[in-house]
């Protein structure tokens, strides 16, 4: 399966922080917004990555990122002139995606804890994955609605009613037909080629499944000022009491088992001096040492 991250749009909402750097590269807690997003492909055993960002701010990524072979991964990138909508990036990475299926993950999203992706990505075989996560103001998301056996019935965007409290967060599976479905969807009424709309068709065909996220998982979405500071909070929170780190995608590609330790060491022997080298040193060099003893 191969994985897009979406990390354009005008980032108007964060303005002025989003006046010279876009919002996925804005940092949660201590370091970059996108690095989360990246870290739970890496965990999910996706290797083949697609970044789709603005014209002015991909060779940002591309400066932070690079090839992704530091990451044991293959990263290309893709421009979206304009931000007309979610399921645009289908089409923009319709050569890269080929004949694979697809997950898309949008990169103001934070997600930790549990397996449960992992798990999707590897049981994938066709049809469509998406997730439900009960929130307290689901009018802000994609809304999906279950029967009483639990199966979804109806998925609606930012509904002023909402039918229940689960949330889809911005992960989403899809077989090989996503981009001849998304070619034939018709702009929505702001314009826009709406990621519902594509969970909708799925749904209509039967071939939509939802998985509801367990309560202990924690879904954060950066996307205005205030969550993105309670995102920061919540990652200091819990980075400082357990001591390890959420959203390190160098120690996720090792514990992945996609670079080996001493590749391992060459990476952190790059960095400068820093919190996050002495953890990658201490917490994962070292302790892998330790154990190989
Ligand atoms: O966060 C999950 C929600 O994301 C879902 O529940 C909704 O169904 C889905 O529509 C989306 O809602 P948002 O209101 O958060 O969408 P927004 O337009 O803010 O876009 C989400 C991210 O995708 C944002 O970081 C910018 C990026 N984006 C968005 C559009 C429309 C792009 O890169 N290009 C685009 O064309």
């Amino acid at each position: 399966m191969k994985g897009i991250i979406l990390a354009g749009g005008a980032g108007s909402r964060l303005y002025p922080l989003t006046r010279v750097a876009s919002k996925q590269l804005q940092p949660v807690y201590d370091k970059p917004m996108v690095y989360y997003p990246l870290t739970t492909l890496i965990e999910g055993g996706i290797r083949e990555i697609c970044l789709i960002s603005t014209p002015q701010d991909l060779p940002r990524f591309e400066q932070l990122l690079g090839d992704g072979s530091q990451f044991g991964l293959a990263i290309s990138y893709r421009e979206q002139a304009k931000p007309e909508g979610i399921a645009q990036a289908f089409l923009i990475a319709a050569d890269f995606i080929g004949q694979d299926s697809v997950t898309l993950i949008l990169g103001d999203n934070i997600f930790y804890g549990g397996d449960t992706f992992q798990k999707a990505f590897a049981d994938f075989k066709s049809g469509a994955t998406i997730f439900g996560y009960h929130v307290n103001d689901p009018e802000r998301y994609g809304v999906v609605e279950f029967d009483l056996q639990g199966q979804a019935v109806s998925i609606e965007e930012k509904p002023k009613q909402p039918k229940s409290n689960y949330a889809v967060p911005g992960l989403y599976l899809y077989d090989n037909r996503i981009v001849e479905i998304t070619r034939n969807l018709k702009p929505s009424a702001r314009g826009e080629l709406e990621i519902t709309a594509v969970n909708v068709e799925y749904l209509r065909r039967g071939d939509l499944r939802v998985e509801r996220l367990a309560r202990g998982f924690a879904w954060l979405d950066a996307g205005t000022s205030s969550s993105l500071h309670e995102a920061s909070a919540y990652v200091q929170t819990i980075e400082k009491r357990a001591g390890i780190k959420i959203g390190c995608p160098e120690e996720a590609a090792f514990r992945s088992g996609i670079v080996n330790l001493a590749q391992l060491e060459v990476i952190v022997r790059q960095m400068p001096n820093c919190e996050y080298r002495a953890y990658l040193e201490k917490e994962v060099v070292a302790e892998a040492k330790r154990l190989k003893q």
